[in-house]
C-alpha cells in the first residue's frame, strides 16, 4: 500500500491493488527505456519554460541516463507495491534527488506518458519487424531465382490446373511481403506522431512547447488535438496490429502450402531432416512442425486486431483503465511475429525442391491449356481447340508437350523479380528510421 503517485491520506486495499495493477509490473518493463526517453524530452522542455532550473535539469538528466542504462542492460525492476513503470522511474528519481524528482510530472499525466512510451516502443518494434520481413523477402527471392526453371502444377480447387513454377511460388510470397510492407509503413507513420503534452487528454495550463518535445523525440509531427492524442490509445495499437496481421497472413498461407507440398502424396519440397521432428511411435516420421507452428502462431496473430477492437469497442472519448489491458495482447505480439519471421527465413533457406515433378504422368493434364493455345495460335478457333484437346484427354490419347513458353510480365518465363525488389526498396526508403535513431542518440548523449 505504498508508493502510489496519486496516494493521498488513505490506503488502497491489497485486493484492489492486485487487480488494478494486473500485469503492468511485468509488461511495463518493455516500456522502461522509452519512459525514460519521454521524460528526458519532457524535462528539457520544462526547463525552457521556466519550470526547472538549469542545475535541476542537469541532475535529472544524468539520473535518467543511469536509469536508461539499467533498463538497456535488463536490470530495471518495478518494485513490489509500485504500480507501473511511470511510478517506478519517478520513485527512483525522488529517492536519488529528493523534491527535484517530484517536479518532472508538471504538465504531464500518466495518460500521455503511457501514450508516448507505447509509440516509442512501437517505432523500435516495427523497425525490427521490418528488418526481419526484409530478410525473409530476400530469402524468398533468392529461392525464386534459384528454381525459376523448375515446374510444378498450379492448382485451382486443389485440382491440378496449369503449369506453375517454384520461381512463381517463392516469388509470390515475396511480392506479398512487399505489399505487407505498405501496411507496416502506414502503421509506423501513424505511430510516429507525438502525443506528449496532451496530459490527461485535455492539455495543460502550462505553456508547454510541444514542438520541442516532438523534435527531441524525432517524431514526424505531433498529434495536435489533445483530445485526439488520447483517442490514439488503442487506435494506434489496432492499426499496428492490422499491419502485423497482414504479415502473419502471408506467413500462415505459405506455411500451409509448405505442409501440403511436403506431404508424401505431393512430394514437391524436401526439408532437411534436422529441420523436421520425429514421432514417439512411428519410426519413419519427419514432420514439418516448424511450418505447422508458424501457421498456428500466425493465425493467432491475425486475431490480434479483433482482440484490441473488442477491448476498446464502444469506449467514449477520454482515458479509461480498459486501455491498460491492450498492452497484454499488443506488447508480446511483436516477439511472436518476429520469431515466426526468423524461423520462416531459416527454413525457406534450407528447403529443397523436387526438380522432376512434371516427369510424373499424373500431372500431364496441366499442359492441356498449353496445347489448346498452340492450336489457337496456329489459327484454330479457341473453342474448337478446347474441344479437340478435351476429347483427346477423355480418350487417353493426349500427349503433353512439356516445353512451355510464357513471356508476359509476372509469368513463369518473366518473373519480374527485380521489379518486385524495386517495390520493396521504394517502401523501405520511405520509413526514415534514421530520424528516430538520431533523435534518441542525441537525447542520450
Ligand atoms: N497503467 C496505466 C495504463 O496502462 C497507466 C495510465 C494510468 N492512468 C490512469 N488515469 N489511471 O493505462
Amino acid at each position: 500500500m505504498t508508493n502510489k503517485l496519486w496516494e493521498k491520506n488513505f490506503g488502497v486495499s491489497k485486493e484492489i491493488e492486485r487487480f488494478t495493477i494486473g500485469k503492468d509490473r511485468e509488461l511495463d518493463l518493455c516500456l522502461a527505456k522509452y519512459d525514460v526517453l519521454g521524460s528526458m524530452a519532457h524535462i528539457i522542455m520544462l526547463q525552457t519554460i521556466g519550470l526547472l532550473t538549469a542545475e535541476e535539469l542537469k541532475a535529472l538528466l544524468a539520473e535518467l541516463k543511469t536509469i536508461y542504462r539499467l533498463a538497456d542492460e535488463g536490470r530495471f525492476e518495478i518494485e513490489e507495491g509500485v504500480e507501473d513503470v511511470h511510478s517506478q522511474v519517478e520513485l527512483m528519481l525522488t529517492r536519488k534527488l529528493g523534491d527535484m524528482g517530484k517536479k518532472i510530472h508538471s504538465g504531464r499525466s500518466r495518460n500521455d506518458q503511457v501514450l508516448v512510451d507505447l509509440k516509442l516502443f512501437t517505432r523500435h518494434a516495427l523497425k525490427e519487424t521490418v528488418e526481419l520481413v526484409k530478410i525473409l523477402f530476400d530469402e524468398l527471392l533468392r529461392k525464386s531465382h534459384q528454381y525459376k526453371e523448375v515446374l510444378m502444377p498450379g492448382y485451382t480447387h486443389l485440382q491440378v490446373a496449369m503449369p506453375s513454377s517454384f520461381g512463381l511460388w517463392f516469388g509470390a510470397y515475396a511480392e506479398s511481403l512487399a505489399d505487407d510492407m505498405l501496411f507496416l509503413q502506414a502503421a509506423y507513420k501513424m505511430a510516429n506522431r507525438n502525443p506528449l503534452g496532451s496530459a490527461a487528454g485535455y492539455g495543460s495550463s502550462f505553456p508547454l512547447n510541444r514542438t520541442l518535445t516532438t523534435d527531441l523525440l524525432g517524431f514526424d509531427s505531433m498529434n495536435y488535438n489533445v483530445v485526439y492524442a488520447q483517442m490514439g490509445r488503442g487506435k494506434m495499437e489496432r492499426n499496428v496490429a492490422f499491419a502485423l496481421a497482414t504479415v502473419a497472413g502471408t506467413l500462415a498461407k505459405m506455411a500451409f502450402d509448405a505442409c501440403l507440398f511436403n506431404c508424401q502424396n505431393f512430394n514437391f519440397i524436401r526439408l532437411p531432416k534436422e529441420c523436421t521432428t520425429g514421432s514417439s511411435i512411428m519410426p519413419h516420421k519427419k514432420n514439418p512442425d516448424v511450418f505447422e507452428l508458424i501457421r498456428a502462431k500466425s493465425n493467432k496473430l491475425q486475431g490480434l486486431p479483433q482482440q484490441i477492437m473488442l477491448i476498446m469497442n464502444n469506449l467514449p472519448v477520454g482515458y479509461f483503465r480498459d486501455l491498460q489491458i491492450i498492452k497484454e495482447v499488443f506488447l508480446p505480439a511483436f516477439d511472436e511475429l518476429k520469431d515466426c519471421l526468423q524461423m520462416a527465413a531459416y527454413i525457406i533457406n534450407k528447403m529443397e525442391v523436387n526438380e522432376h515433378i512434371p516427369e510424373n504422368p499424373m500431372y500431364d493434364p496441366m499442359f492441356s491449356v498449353e496445347e489448346v493455345n498452340r492450336l489457337a495460335a496456329a489459327g484454330m478457333p479457341f473453342r474448337d481447340a478446347y474441344k479437340k484437346v478435351g476429347l483427346e484427354i477423355e480418350a487417353g490419347t493426349f500427349r503433353a508437350d512439356k516445353h512451355i513458353h510464357h513471356t508476359h510480365e509476372g509469368s513463369m518465363g518473366n518473373l519480374c523479380n527485380e521489379r518486385i525488389e524495386a517495390l520493396m526498396q521504394q517502401t523501405l526508403r520511405e520509413f526514415h528510421f534514421e530520424r528516430m535513431e538520431k533523435a534518441e542518440k542525441e537525447l542520450l548523449k
